[in-house]
Order: C-alpha cells, then structure tokens, then sequence
C-alpha cells in the first residue's frame, strides 16, 4: 500500500520502518522535512513531504504527532486528503503535565476519547485507534517469551479496520477489535498502565495480551 505517516518522532519512524520492510511505499508528513534529512538518506521507498502532501500520496494515513498537536496536525493535512481514508491513530492524549507515581495526565475524561473528537471533526476519515498502547520500539515485530502480543483496536468503519488488521497481522500482532469509536476511552487509557513500570522502574519491555 501507498502510507503517509503524519509525524517524524520515533513512532513515525518505527511504523514507517516497518511498513517498507513489508514491502509498502511511505511518505512521512511534517512541518519541518529537514530534520528528517538523515533519515530518509538510509531508507529507500520512504519519503519527506509536508503533512498534507503525506496525506494525498497515502490509501492508509497513520497519525503519530503528539496528542495535544492532533486536531491542529490534521487541520494543517485538511479534509480533502483525509477523505475517505482508513487513518490509523496512534496518539495519546498526554497533558503538558507531569505524571504522579508514574501515572501520566491526559487531556480528556472517561466519557470523551481523544479519537472520538477527531472521529468527529474529520467525519469522512476513517479512525482506526492502534499502535497507541506499546512503545515504539515493539510496534513492528516484537518478540516475547509470552508469544503474539495483542493490539486492541476500535473504530467505526469494518473496512478501515479489516485494512489496519491486515498490517497488524504483517507486524506480528493479533488483533482484539473492541468495537466503535467510543472503545477508544478504553484503550487510550492503556498507554497510561503500559507506561507505569517504565516511569516507576525504567521498565519498558512488555506489552499486553487478551488471554482467552
Ligand atoms: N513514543 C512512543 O513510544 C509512543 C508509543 C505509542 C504511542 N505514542 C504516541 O504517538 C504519538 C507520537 O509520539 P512520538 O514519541 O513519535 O512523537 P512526539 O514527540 O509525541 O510528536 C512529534 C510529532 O508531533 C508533531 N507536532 C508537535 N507539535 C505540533 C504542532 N503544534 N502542530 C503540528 N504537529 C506538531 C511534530 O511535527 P513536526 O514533525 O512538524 O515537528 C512531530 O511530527 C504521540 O501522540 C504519542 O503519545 C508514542
């Protein structure tokens, strides 16, 4: 698939990475594309362009900025080249706060996701939560004594999601799909609890797995 990945921190790379490894085309969107001079210089099939030529050039758009940047982010790509699109989300809505006992601050509350507003504002763009709740160095192909982690996802749209399971499937993951956009007020929290052991011990090596 063509995938334009809107970010350029390490989840942005990581996924991007990952993509050309399974043979896929990407182009990362940002506002600065200098800054990822470097990189693209060591990837073939990956390259630089502003978040809204990003977008355009993606049948799959990720969406890997930080929280508190994605409305204005996705606002900058613009509607029109978001339209109809499966859009992986990946952001977490961290506050500009620090965390207590290892516990980080979101922006949002339990009965309004992150996913849910941008579901809302970019109507015709079809969001797809994953990727949000394991580091960005396990997101492509991790391997763990305890075998396959799972990636919980949610959205509205079977398709986009039948699409974002089919990657995951390529990245080693097995998929739990938790339903509609409002399952995002559950799964965004759980990059709060992935993160605990790593703000308390310096422990970052794991990730979850629905046991049935
Ligand atoms: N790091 C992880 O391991 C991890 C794991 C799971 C999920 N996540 C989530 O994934 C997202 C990306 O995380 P990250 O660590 O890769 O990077 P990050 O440092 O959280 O975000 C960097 C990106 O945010 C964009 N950005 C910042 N301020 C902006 C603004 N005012 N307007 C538009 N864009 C803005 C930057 O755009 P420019 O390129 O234009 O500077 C850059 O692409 C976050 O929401 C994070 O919570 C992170």
């Amino acid at each position: 698939m063509k995938v334009g990945i809107l970010g350029s921190g390490d989840v942005a790379k990581a996924l991007a990475e990952g993509f050309v490894k399974h043979g896929h085309e990407v182009t990362l969107g940002t506002r600065a594309p200098a800054k990822l001079a470097d990189w693209v210089a060591k990837h073939a099939n990956a390259r630089v362009a502003s978040f809204a030529d990003a977008a355009k050039f993606g049948e799959l758009v990720v969406l890997a900025v930080k929280g508190t940047a994605a409305g204005d982010a996705l606002r900058a790509t613009g509607v029109a080249n978001l339209s109809g699109k499966p859009v992986i989300d990946a952001t977490n809505p961290i506050a500009d706060a620090p965390p207590v006992n290892g516990v980080l601050k979101f922006f949002t509350s339990h009965d309004q996701s992150q996913m849910e507003k941008l579901q809302r504002e970019f109507a015709d763009a079809k969001f797809v939560k994953a990727f949000n709740s394991v580091g960005a160095a396990f997101m492509v192909n991790p391997s763990f004594q305890g075998g396959k982690p799972t990636m919980f996802i949610c959205g509205n749209d079977d398709g986009a999601k039948k699409t974002v399971t089919r990657i995951l499937d390529q990245f080693g993951w097995e998929t739990a799909d938790m339903g509609k956009v409002e399952a995002a007020r559950a799964i965004e929290p759980l990059c709060m609890l992935w993160c605990i052991p790593g703000l308390l011990r310096n422990e970052w090596s794991h990730a979850f797995k629905l046991l049935r």
